[in-house]
C-alpha cells in the first residue's frame, strides 16, 4: 500500500419515516395502477415524512445519531459533516448545520453538497479526499432527502417515483487496503433542464407566478433521462472496473442508485454481474435521491464481509453521475 492515507467506511446509519405510501394509495390520487408502477419502475411503496415540523436536517441527524451509537463516540469528535441533498431545510443555512445542532457536533465544520441523485457519491469523494489530506479523522457523509416536499402529487409521471429517507457513513483513515480505492465522477450541465426544480432559487424566486406555474415541484423529462441514465451508469461502472482490472466475477456487490429497476438491471448486465450481487431496495423505498446508496449499504451491512469488493454507481440531475470502488472495511 502506498503511503497515501485512504478513507474507510467505519459505520453506517439510517433514518426512514414510518408512513408507508403504497401504489394502491397513489391509485387514488392519480391515474395510475400498481401493475404499471411495478413493471415500469420496480417500486411497490415508499416512506413519507408526514410531520410538517421535520425535514431533511432531522433525518440526517437521526442517521448520524445511529452512527455515533454504533461507534460509541461523542458528537464532539466529528470533524466534518457533509449532507448531500436537493431538499435542504432552507435555501440557507446549510442542512448540515441543522443536523450539527441537533446532534451537538460542536467541533465539526458543516456544509451541504448539491448533486441530486449522485449527491452521496460526490460527497463521498469529497469526504474521502478530506481524510486523505491528513487534516480530518472523522467525516460524516450523509444523504438526506425529503422528496415529498417537492413532489407534485397530481403528476403521475413523477409522484410514483420518489420517497423520503436518509442514510450515511462515517469515514475514518484506513489501516489497511480495505478502503475507498478509486472513483470516477462526471457532470453534463448542458442537460440541466431535463431534471430540475425551476422555482425558489435566485433565477425564479418564489412568487405567486412560480406557485401558480407549479415551479416548486420536480420537473422531469422521463424518457431522455432514462436513456442517458442507463448509458451513463453502465458506462461509468464498466470504466471503473476496467481501470481496476476487475471482472464481473471479482466484484462482490453493486450498490446502484435506485431510480428505476430497469436502469439497475441494465447496469448489472453490462458489468456481467450475477443478479444476486446487486443491492435492490427500490421496491420498498422508491427513489430517495441522495439517500439510496447508503440506505442499501445499511440494509445489507450484516451480509457484507471485510474485503468485499464493492462498486457504487449513480446517475442524476445535472446531469451528474459516477462510480466508486471500495473494499469493505467493517
Ligand atoms: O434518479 C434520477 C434520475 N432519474 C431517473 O433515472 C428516472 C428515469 N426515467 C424513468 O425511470 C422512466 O422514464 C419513468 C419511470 C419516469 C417513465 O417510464 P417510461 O417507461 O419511460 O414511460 P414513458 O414516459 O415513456 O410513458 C409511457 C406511457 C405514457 O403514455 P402514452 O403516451 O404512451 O399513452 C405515459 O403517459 O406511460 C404513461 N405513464 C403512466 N401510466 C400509468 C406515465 N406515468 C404513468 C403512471 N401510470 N404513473
Amino acid at each position: 500500500m502506498s503511503s497515501e492515507i485512504k478513507a474507510k467506511i467505519s459505520a453506517v446509519g439510517h433514518y426512514l419515516p414510518d408512513y408507508v405510501l403504497t401504489n394502491q394509495e397513489l391509485e387514488k390520487l392519480v391515474d395510475t395502477n400498481d401493475e404499471w408502477i411495478r413493471t415500469r419502475t420496480g417500486i411497490s411503496e415508499r416512506r413519507i415524512l408526514k410531520d410538517p415540523d421535520k425535514a431533511s436536517g432531522f433525518m440526517a441527524a437521526e442517521a448520524a445519531r445511529e452512527i455515533l451509537q454504533q461507534k460509541n463516540i461523542d458528537a464532539s469528535e466529528i470533524d466534518v459533516i457533509i449532507v448531500a441533498t436537493v431538499t435542504p431545510d432552507y435555501m440557507f443555512p446549510a442542512t448540515a448545520c441543522i443536523a450539527q445542532s441537533l446532534i451537538g457536533a460542536k467541533n465539526a465544520f458543516c456544509f451541504d453538497l448539491s448533486a441530486a441523485c449522485s449527491g452521496f457519491l460526490y460527497a463521498l469523494e469529497v469526504g474521502s479526499n478530506m481524510i486523505s489530506s491528513g487534516q480530518y479523522k472523522k467525516v460524516l457523509v450523509i444523504g438526506s432527502d425529503k422528496m415529498s416536499a417537492i413532489v407534485d402529487y397530481t403528476d403521475r409521471t413523477t409522484c410514483i417515483l420518489f420517497g423520503d429517507g436518509a442514510a450515511g457513513v462515517l469515514l475514518e483513515p484506513a489501516e489497511d487496503e480495505n478502503a475507498i480505492i478509486d472513483s470516477i465522477m462526471h457532470s453534463e450541465g448542458d442537460m440541466s433542464q431535463n431534471l430540475i426544480q425551476l422555482g425558489g432559487g435566485s433565477r425564479n424566486p418564489a412568487s405567486h407566478h412560480t406557485v401558480d406555474k407549479k415551479m416548486h415541484y420536480i420537473y422531469q423529462e422521463g424518457r431522455p433521462v432514462f436513456k442517458r441514465a442507463t448509458e451513463g451508469m453502465a458506462d461509468v461502472s464498466v470504466e471503473i472496473m476496467e481501470k481496476n482490472q476487475l471482472t464481473g466475477d471479482d466484484v462482490d456487490w453493486l450498490v446502484p442508485h435506485q431510480a428505476n429497476l430497469r436502469i439497475i438491471d441494465a447496469t448489472a448486465r453490462r458489468m456481467n454481474l450475477d443478479p444476486s450481487k446487486v443491492m435492490i431496495n427500490i421496491d420498498r423505498y422508491g427513489n430517495t435521491t441522495a439517500a439510496t446508496i447508503p440506505l442499501c449499504l445499511y440494509d445489507w451491512k450484516d451480509r457484507l464481509r471485510k474485503g468485499d469488493k464493492i462498486v457504487l454507481a449513480a446517475f442524476g440531475g445535472g446531469y451528474t453521475w459516477g462510480a466508486t470502488y471500495l473494499k469493505w472495511a467493517m
